[in-house]
């Protein structure tokens, strides 16, 4: 989950990280009340999480109430890079002397952390690291060591701060490695990082992602998310505790195993082609269990999505046999009733399957049909999903 940017703010600050105070407004006169609170010039930032708001006019200076007032009504309701704004941040102004540049993320590849530091902030940094690579420092971490004392004064002197600045910018990059140990974060960037006129360092903009898979070490994180962004689906396949992601085909898909739904997506998107394009609607991983009430919750997510114009239910029967599976998809037809008014395509195969088609036939089920192969049923949803457009 990537956060806003006053979030972001709100958990440097939680961690000792400089930052300026920043108040969220959703109207022209909460802005001005904001501005009037702070007092001085104000910086009005549009909160969208996306970046290059400044150069899209998302980040206005206002030296008066009414500047603030103005700039607020200008920006909420603008679209960024296909973000419509719906909040703004006041914060206080800063008078920058220089701006620098940090991050930290995972790398994946490298299986490690790497923080990325530049005396040379502001700009965006792909394009810094196209055309300047050399002023782009970039120092692998140790997930196991993290950013210790010595590691940041690596990444400083690896960036070229000058010496009167070391300390400072290491104190401030030590601080911005707690954020994302502490938060169990994938990537912490500050850009820029400035040196104010009076000498202080402090992070004027933050970009923060959470990695989900550790939200149950964080119950707050919870109140970070943005249901009303969230797609409804998605928020509602959530709370039943559903590996679901929406994608924007027609044929409906719910499998066991994420590599098997994964190659499911893969064989009907081959197989759409055939009829008119017909691609996969969503990812939904119903897991091991595969029992009547989890393919019950499957099928009611995926067919509350319109775009939806037919199923492809394909399990393979391990532990689960595939009796229970195909209990649980008679069982979950049952429990819907009227609701379930999509073809669903069943493809069974593995432990008890004559058993499990079985169960199927005898059901006589008619939005039903059983294809024997994956390739075979792939196809046969797609036809149905076209015909149905
Ligand atoms: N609080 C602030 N005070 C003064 N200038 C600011 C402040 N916040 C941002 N700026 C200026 O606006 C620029 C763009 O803002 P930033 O928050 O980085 O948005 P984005 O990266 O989306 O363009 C910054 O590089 C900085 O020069
Ligand atoms: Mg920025």
């Amino acid at each position: 989950m990537d956060l806003y940017e006053y979030q972001a703010r709100d958990m440097f600050e939680k961690h000792g990280v400089p930052v300026l105070p920043g108040i969220v407004a959703e109207t022209p006169a909460e802005a001005r009340a904001a501005a009037e609170q702070l007092g001085g010039v104000v910086v009005v930032k549009a909160q969208v999480k996306v970046g290059g708001r400044g150069k899209a006019g998302g980040v206005k200076v206002a030296k008066t109430p009414d500047e603030a007032e103005a700039h607020a009504a200008a920006i909420l309701g603008m679209d960024i890079k296909g973000h419509t704004v719906h909040r703004v941040m006041i914060a206080a102004g800063a008078s920058i002397a220089e701006e620098f540049y940090f991050s930290v993320l995972l790398d994946r590849a490298e299986r490690r952390y790497l923080a990325m530091c530049s005396v040379e902030g502001g700009m965006e940094i792909e394009q810094l690291a196209v055309e300047r690579p050399d002023a782009l420092a970039r120092v692998a971490v140790d997930p196991i060591v993290g950013i210790d004392e010595a590691k940041a004064y690596e990444i400083v002197d690896a960036a070229r701060f000058p010496a009167q600045l070391r300390d400072q910018v290491a104190g401030v990059i030590q601080k911005l490695w707690t954020v994302y140990a502490e938060e169990d974060a994938t990537l912490v960037e500050v850009n820029p990082l400035v040196r104010t006129e009076d000498g202080s360092i402090v992070a004027l903009d933050g970009k923060v992602t959470l990695d989900a898979n550790a939200d149950f070490r964080h119950p707050d994180h919870e109140a970070l998310e943005d249901k009303a962004a969230a797609d409804p689906l998605e928020a509602k396949a959530k709370g039943l505790g559903l590996n679901y992601v929406k994608l924007d085909g027609s044929v409906g898909i719910i499998g066991n195993g994420a590599g098997l739904v994964m190659s499911t997506l893969d064989v009907v998107a081959y197989a759409g082609e055939s009829f008119g394009g017909q691609k996969p609607a969503n990812f939904l991983d119903i897991g091991g269990g595969a029992s009547a009430a989890v393919m019950a919750n499957g099928l009611d997510v995926i067919l509350n999505d319109p775009q939806v114009k037919s199923v492809f239910v394909n399990v393979f029967g391990g532990i689960t046999s595939c009796i229970e599976v195909a209990n649980g998809i008679v069982g979950a037809l049952a429990t819907l009733g009227d609701e379930a008014s999509k073809p669903l395509v069943v493809r069974l195969d593995g432990n008890a399957v004559e058993e499990g088609r079985a169960i199927l036939a005898a059901a006589d089920h008619p939005l039903v049909t059983i294809v024997e192969t994956m390739d075979g049923a792939a196809a046969k949803a797609a036809e149905l999903a076209a015909a149905a457009a």
